[in-house]
């Protein structure tokens, strides 16, 4: 089968994404510390020596968009939900060093015990589609829908793609945490709770899952613009609306267009295009199968050979899977490169610098949510770990 071609590089291949309006977040920040040199051939080896020195103190989890050089020391893989199951599945683990991004870790601890401590080997990975919504700005929504007397009806739901503050806000207000593989049960449980759903902060995963897998149509609902007074809509437009989507959206995904779609079934015949629910919903419309992370990896590994695939999500997952499925074809469905840039940042020189500290008896990088707001994202978190 064919081996996997590397899309062109572009100026904008790393995507310039990093946490708060602050530009310069995305120089990355100061490492306390000395930070091996990428060039160190000894890497792998120190990293497997402070891993071992660390034992059962230690649990490594990897998101899927993570790097091969760093996901080869991960104890655990996996999408945004079995990850958060995992963080809370390991009392046990003194530290938890989260290869993934901030909003990962955050969750983390709220689902861990006091006892534990999460890591972030560099606390310049954030997500720009969770800076897409603060508090302050989801409070004054909150507002402009309470002075319209919708609150009583209103549930919100926030991807896990969101700062805890905002999980919090979700919590203190009867609503649940989703990810990309629940979405579908978390607002049919939101819709049993009350009539309109307030989706944070992805428009495309809120607006798919209710098109798609709730059978509304795109008239129902309205997109919601922080930066606009009242959303940039009438008061008649969100009394009416059954689903009121932030306007936020994951830049990486973005990237995938319905011309390459067209045109990767006009180059391939019979491909399978398979592609995340973050992606705008005229890609996800035409594409043949939508899934997370994990469920893209688990319809590889069901794929019979010979079969093609076109993959629209991070590129570091489709490259690997290309590799670990030489008797399939699986393509980038997107022409030129497209990283995660934030995912990007934790590198192996990161990873061994976290470990390391550990090992000397220092804790790098640790995240930690305030007692408050850890308390109301429980609720919300645990909501979602509870949905059938
Ligand atoms: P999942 O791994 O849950 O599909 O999410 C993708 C993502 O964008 C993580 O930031
Ligand atoms: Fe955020 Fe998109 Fe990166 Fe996921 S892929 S961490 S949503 S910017």
């Amino acid at each position: 089968m064919s081996t996997f071609t590397e899309p062109a590089p572009t100026s904008t291949a790393l995507l310039l994404l990093g946490r708060g309006s602050d530009a310069a977040s995305e120089k990355g920040v100061d490492c306390p510390g000395e930070l091996p040199a990428a060039s160190d051939p000894d890497l792998i080896e120190r990293a497997r020596a402070a891993k071992e020195a660390l034992g059962d103190r230690l649990f490594i989890l990897g998101h899927h968009y993570q790097r091969d050089e760093v996901i080869q020391f991960a104890d655990v893989t996996g999408d945004s939900f079995k990850l958060a199951q995992q963080a809370a599945a390991r009392p046990d683990a003194e530290f938890i060093v989260f290869c993934g991004v901030h909003f990962m870790a955050e969750s983390a601890d709220i689902l861990t015990g006091d006892q534990q401590t999460v890591i972030l080997p560099d606390l310049a990975a954030g997500c720009s589609m969770a800076d897409m919504a603060t508090r302050q700005q989801v409070d004054e929504c909150w507002d402009t829908l309470t002075d319209l007397g919708l609150t009583e009806d209103v549930v919100p739901v926030t991807y896990m793609n969101s700062s805890a503050a905002i999980k919090a806000f979700v919590g203190e207000h009867g609503g649940l945490v989703c990810t990309s593989s629940n979405a579908q049960r978390a607002l049919e449980w939101a819709y049993e709770q009350g009539r309109k759903v307030l989706f944070l902060p992805d428009q495309h995963l809120g607006r798919n899952t209710a098109v798609r897998e709730l059978g509304f149509e795109l008239s129902d609902c309205v997109t919601y613009n922080p930066h606009k007074p009242g959303g940039g809509l009438t008061d008649e437009e969100l009394r009416d609306a059954r689903m009121i989507l932030w306007r936020g959206h994951c830049s990486v995904h973005g990237r995938f267009t319905l011309d390459s779609v067209n045109e990767v079934r006009d180059r391939v015949p019979g491909v399978n295009v398979l592609v995340h629910p973050e992606c705008k919903h005229e890609v996800v419309s035409a594409a043949d199968l939508v899934g997370s992370t994990e469920y893209i990896i688990k319809a590889l590994e069901a794929a019979p050979a010979g079969s093609a695939w076109a993959i629209g999500t991070e590129l570091n997952l489709v490259r690997r899977l290309a590799h670990q499925h030489p008797d399939k074809q699986v393509m980038f469905l997107d022409k030129t490169i497209c990283y995660c840039s934030t995912m990007n940042r934790i590198d192996l020189p990161h990873l061994v610098w976290s470990l390391e500290e550990l090992v000397a008896g220092r804790v790098p990088n640790p995240i930690t949510v305030d007692a408050d707001t850890a308390r109301h994202s429980k609720v919300a978190l645990d909501r979602m770990l509870a949905l059938p």
